[in-house]
């Protein structure tokens, strides 16, 4: 196994030599500049390190790796436009910086240039992962449409929101891992843990960042902080406030998650200070810590060397400790 940023620095490598220097530019330009534009890369990263926890060359799963983080970045430049993001990663948004056409068409070409990396796998091999990959994608849509209904609904619960954000997020961090399970050709049951480990990774990862969205710090997060409070989002941190509040102050918080407003910063100010103030803060970061910790349970039933669990923990200690 390697160091965590050698599989980052191995992956960065294989995207510096693709090539969407091609036409039309209005087309292929804003597929190269958010594809370049930084980002994690954690889930190419997943990829690469299952194939080696299953013991084959993890560069055998660059190409899977690459059409995972494609398949991200695209699933990013339409949710910045469904969100109404102005900035990602610390940089103006696709959709923005070109417009909501170029977003949705560019996204669209991104998401075929995501399944054709499966080309470079045997029949075999290439069926398991585009049949992984096509019910993910399709369980993401349903994810995104779920978080959408969400804004304008008054009644959501906290298991509809869970599975809003396994469905949205989780699901993806899963296949990633998974995938590397199938070009080792690792066991049924390793690739069924690989792929729960990474689904409740990738809970934990989703409520990091419904936290961060509120309390990241702007000069850092590459988002714009509060954005899922101008949304109305019903994130945990909402539901939570919602539910350690007295009827008084839910009727307050259900009125300010009706409004659509030109300047939110008061509103921004006011949810935070809920969120604060009836521990539903609190109550998120333990949910975080929860989720992480069910993930390393999965962990250890999975039949690898203790050396390479240990790697997979350390990234998701990682993950729990990060602020973008
Ligand atoms: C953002 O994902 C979208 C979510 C599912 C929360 P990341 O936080 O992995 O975004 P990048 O790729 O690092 O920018
Ligand atoms: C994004 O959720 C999930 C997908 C892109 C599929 P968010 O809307 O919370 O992601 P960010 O915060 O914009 O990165
Ligand atoms: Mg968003
Ligand atoms: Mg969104
Ligand atoms: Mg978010």
């Amino acid at each position: 196994m390697l160091p965590i940023l050698e599989y980052q620095e191995q992956f960065l490598h294989y995207l510096a030599q693709q090539n969407f220097d091609k036409e039309p530019r209005n087309l292929y330009e804003p597929v190269d500049y958010i594809l370049q534009l930084g980002g994690k890369r954690l889930r190419p990263v997943l990829t690469l390190m299952t194939a080696d926890v299953f013991d084959v060359d993890y560069k055998l799963a660059l190409p899977a790796a690459m059409a995972v983080e494609v398949f991200h970045n695209f699933s990013l430049v339409h949710d910045d436009i469904m969100d109404d993001a102005p900035l990602r990663r610390g940089n103006t948004t696709v959709h923005e910086k070109w417009n909501v056409n170029t977003g949705i068409l560019s996204g669209d070409a991104m998401l075929i240039l995501a399944y054709q990396y499966f080309e470079n796998y045997q029949p075999k091999t290439f069926r398991k992962l585009a049949k992984l990959f096509s019910k993910t994608a399709l369980e993401v849509c349903e994810g995104q449409q779920y978080d959408v209904d969400f804004e304008t609904r008054t009644d959501v619960t906290i298991p509809e929101y869970l599975k809003m954000i396994e469905y949205k997020t989780a699901v993806l961090v899963a296949a990633a891992m998974k995938m590397g399970a199938i070009i080792a050709q690792t066991s049924k049951e390793n690739s069924r843990l690989i792929y729960d480990f990474g689904l409740n990774l990738g809970l934990a990862f989703q409520l990091q960042d419904d936290y961060l969205d509120a309390f990241g710090d702007p000069k850092t997060f590459g988002k714009q902080v509060g954005g899922d409070i101008i949304e109305n989002k019903k994130t945990y941190l909402y539901l939570k406030a919602l539910e350690f509040s007295k009827p008084k102050e839910q009727e307050q918080l259900a009125q300010l998650f009706s409004l659509q407003l030109e300047d939110s910063s008061e509103k921004i100010e006011t949810v935070k200070e809920i969120f604060n103030r009836t521990g539903a803060a609190q109550a998120t970061q333990k949910a975080i810590e929860d989720y992480t910790l069910k993930a390393f349970e999965t962990l250890e039933k999975i039949d690898v060397s203790q050396d390479k669990k240990e790697l997979l923990k350390a990234f998701g200690d990682n993950l729990m400790n990060r602020k973008v």
